[in-house]
């Protein structure tokens, strides 16, 4: 087979390891994809978003089977223009992905279905938005509605940050149009996993679950980025949560979906806040996690071509359960100079040689470039160092003895990836 994949960031390489892993796979190509993919990638000098041009590439190249990585393109309608020119692509259609793309479709849904998720209200005018905040006393969360590269939520500890952040988003546009609609929501407490499932429509097959750190900051401070590191598997994420998180959740939002004959095909992501009250949604995205796919992907021992491929045609009913590495996994983020405001580019990175030969570690590019000889910063979140173990203790220590051996010129990372795991 002749796979593309669409994308260039942490989650892509993760991905195309993978991909190129499969016996059924002749040539994967990677529109940009990125330095780190080069082993097992050929390159393509496309922009993620740039939908004629994978289309005719696509075509040029006859490739069976294009994999859609991030949200943008997704949302763009990508697959929907692929699989209309015939070509088998895997990721959701437009109208599917707008569960990602639209947070206030997303939660209109979960009313209707009620599907458990934090109480919520939307609003288009900027006035009405502050006279509502200034009438609650209690904790907030100010979201952009439209797609803010997952920095659009601001969590507010009263009305006065909840009105700045309402600024911040509807009147200095700080996150574009996707500010035009904000939902404001009921700040929810407890631990927060992302459970993953790959969909065709109908069949849900759900992944391991695993938990993100999107704050920059240590103990869960500073501003959201789009992910410090996560691991799998959380303490909270036992089978019970799982069977929960199908039953109220992903089949009800894939179903409802279905009945309003939008076949949701790919992978549909759920953020979950565990509260004393049980699972509740606190997002929909429409594609793998990233860095959860850094954190999951290593551990699923099934081929992933036949599960996408499958996901695409609407037969995965038919494909074997998912075979998981009952290991777990720790993935810690490496960014650069100040992300997430902004990031550096052009500092060298050393230390990749280093790390190459460690058992049950895998270096995943996301902003990184190549400079004559030198692999160079080019991002805000730069690698993601994924470590195997036998516990989460020493998958941990394995993650970070390689971090240890990577460094570049004003490297930021968060040292408490999976502390939580280990009661600390
Ligand atoms: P989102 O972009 O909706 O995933 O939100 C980003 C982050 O903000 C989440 O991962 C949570 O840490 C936090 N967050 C979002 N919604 C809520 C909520 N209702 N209550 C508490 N924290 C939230
Ligand atoms: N890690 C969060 C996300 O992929 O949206």
């Amino acid at each position: 087979m002749k796979v593309l994949l669409v994308g260039g960031g942490g989650r892509e390489h993760a991905l195309a390891w993978k991909i190129a892993q499969s016996p059924r796979v002749k040539t994967l190509f990677a529109a940009p994809g990125n330095v780190g993919m080069r082993d097992v990638a050929e390159l393509v000098d496309l922009s993620a978003e740039d939908i004629n041009g994978v289309l005719q590439f696509a075509k040029r190249e006859s490739i069976d089977l294009v994999v859609v990585g991030p949200e943008d393109p997704l949302c763009m309608g990508m697959v929907d223009i692929l699989s209309a020119e015939g070509i088998r692509a895997f990721g959701p259609c437009k109208a599917a992905a707008r569960l990602e793309g639209d947070k206030s479709f997303a939660k209109e849904m979960m009313q209707h279905q009620s599907i458990p998720t934090a109480e919520a209200r939307v609003f288009t005018q900027f006035r009405d938005a502050k006279t509502y905040v200034a009438s609650r006393d209690c904790g907030m969360v100010v979201k952009a509605a439209g797609l803010a590269k997952g920095k659009g939520a601001i969590v507010c500890a009263d009305p006065a940050e909840a009105i700045l952040s309402l600024e911040l988003i509807m009147v200095d546009r700080e996150f574009g149009n996707a500010g035009d609609r904000v939902v404001i929501e009921e700040k929810l407490n407890g631990p927060e996993v992302s459970v993953l499932a790959f969909v065709d429509g109908q069949t849900i097959y759900v992944m391991e679950i695993a938990q993100d750190h999107k704050p920059i900051g240590e103990g869960d401070t500073g501003p959201n980025t789009g992910g410090m590191g996560d691991y799998g598997a959380a303490p909270v994420a036992d089978g019970r949560l799982r069977d929960t998180v199908t039953v109220d959740i992903l089949v009800r939002i894939v179903h409802a979906l279905a009945r309003e004959h939008v076949d949701y095909r790919g992978v549909v992501y759920a953020g979950l806040m565990v509260t004393r009250g049980g699972p509740r949604v606190i997002e929909f995205n429409c594609r793998f996690g990233d860095p959860e796919a850094q954190a999951i992907v290593p551990r699923l021992r099934s081929d992933i071509v036949p599960l996408l491929a499958a996901c695409a045609d609407g037969r995965l009913a038919q494909a074997p359960d998912l075979d998981w590495d009952p290991r777990p996994a720790v993935c810690v983020v490496l960014a650069s100079r100040g992300y997430p405001a902004s990031s550096s580019k052009g500092d060298v990175i050393h230390g990749l040689d280093a790390v190459r030969e460690l058992p049950d570690v895998h270096v995943f590019h996301a902003g990184t470039a190549r400079e004559g000889d030198h692999v160079v910063t080019a991002g805000g979140r730069v690698l993601g160092v994924t470590a195997l173990g036998d516990t989460v203790e020493q998958a941990r220590e394995r993650a970070y003895a390689a971090v240890e051996r990577i460094s570049f010129d004003g490297m930021q990372y968060r040292r408490d990836i999976a502390s939580r795991a280990l009661g600390r």
